[in-house]
């Protein structure tokens, strides 16, 4: 009988790369050259494999799964959010096909990564950072640079699972004034442990909030959901803070809201699109501090989630349970 092959789009961090490379049991077929594997060039390679690791760079359409063919059984990504994968076109075409994505492992870099973001945004790090360069730090002076203080405000979590809950649970330690969150569904759970209560109404959690964290899902519900309108409804001077994904926000939107109110300042890990245009308006905001997507980005947490993606794959290929697949 001939190997299982696997498509590996990209090379990944040493340890779960090389378990992959060195496992006999797969023959891999392994896009290696630096940057992400172009659409044409995926389309191609994917053809005729039986599970496939990928990035979120990798677009999974009727397109690709046309493409692969219907012996493919896996489709494992390197990342927790999968608005990447068209969960429509899988479910029409192929609704047998397993995916796997990697919770939990990177809850805590990025939960971390959002802690020091709201930490640089709320203490005016890029403009501080600018000025301790540009040979204009002049005397001390007390209203020097002053930013906000995390203590007593009301922090809003928009989306409030395992991220958003790691992030409230850090930011209990800076003693806020209270934490709401707004979601779908009630978390008995994080209430509880966190202290945290639920909004109802978007227009209530907004307008209670000092400081805003989106946490949430990419979807067709929260798409855009971050627009003239939204920010409207947000307190004066108020903090937003995205490490979830660009598409929540429109950015331009963000820009208007941050040169002429109400937004006090804006921190963003991620944005639409990604690469973010080095010409975008809002990069010359000196209240908005952007970061290139770096939530997960710590040598143990790539690993982890690497090698929870070969983990998913190799299971797939070899029709076990996958330990970390995506329920639709
Ligand atoms: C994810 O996993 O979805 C992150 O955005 C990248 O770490």
């Amino acid at each position: 009988m001939s190997k299982p092959r696997i498509l590996l789009t990209r090379t990944l961090t040493p340890r779960a790369h090389s378990r992959i490379v060195n496992d006999s049991r797969i023959s891999l077929v392994h896009w290696s050259e630096p940057g992400a594997i172009p659409p044409e060039k995926f389309r191609e390679m994917i053809k005729g494999v039986d599970g496939a690791i990928v990035l979120l760079t990798e677009k999974i359409n009727a397109d690709v799964l046309q493409a692969a063919g219907p012996q493919l059984k896996v489709i494992s990504t390197v990342s927790v959010g999968y608005d990447h994968i068209s969960v429509p076109d899988v479910k029409r075409l192929r609704p047998d096909l397993k995916i796997g994505i990697t919770p939990d492992v990177l809850t805590d870099a990025t939960a971390e990564l959002t802690v020091g973001l709201l930490l640089a945004t709320a203490r005016r790090f890029k403009e501080s950072l600018d000025i301790a360069k540009s040979g204009k730090w002049g005397d001390w002076n007390p209203q020097f640079l002053m930013g906000t203080q995390i203590s007593g405000k009301s922090i809003g979590f928009f989306g409030f699972g395992r991220i958003g809950q790691a992030v409230a649970h850090r930011l209990k330690g800076f003693s806020p004034s209270r934490m709401t969150y707004f979601s779908p569904s009630p978390k008995p759970d994080a209430e509880k442990s966190l202290g945290a209560f639920r909004e109802s109404s978007i227009e209530q959690f907004l307008g209670a909030s000092d400081i805003v964290i989106v946490t949430c899902k990419l979807t067709g519900e929260t798409r855009g959901i971050f627009n003239a309108k939204s920010f409207g409804l947000m307190r004066p001077g108020s903090i937003f803070i995205n490490t979830a994904r660009g598409g929540i926000v429109n950015h331009m939107d963000l820009f208007r809201a941050l040169e002429s109110g109400p937004l006090g300042s804006a921190g963003l890990d991620v944005t639409d699109p990604e690469p973010f245009p080095a010409d975008h308006p809002l990069l010359t905001r000196p209240n908005c501090l952007i970061l290139p997507h770096i939530g997960s980005a710590t040598l143990e947490t790539r690993e982890a989630m690497a090698d929870l993606a070969v983990s998913n794959c190799l299971a797939g290929v070899f029709g076990e349970e996958l330990p970390a697949p995506v329920h639709f």
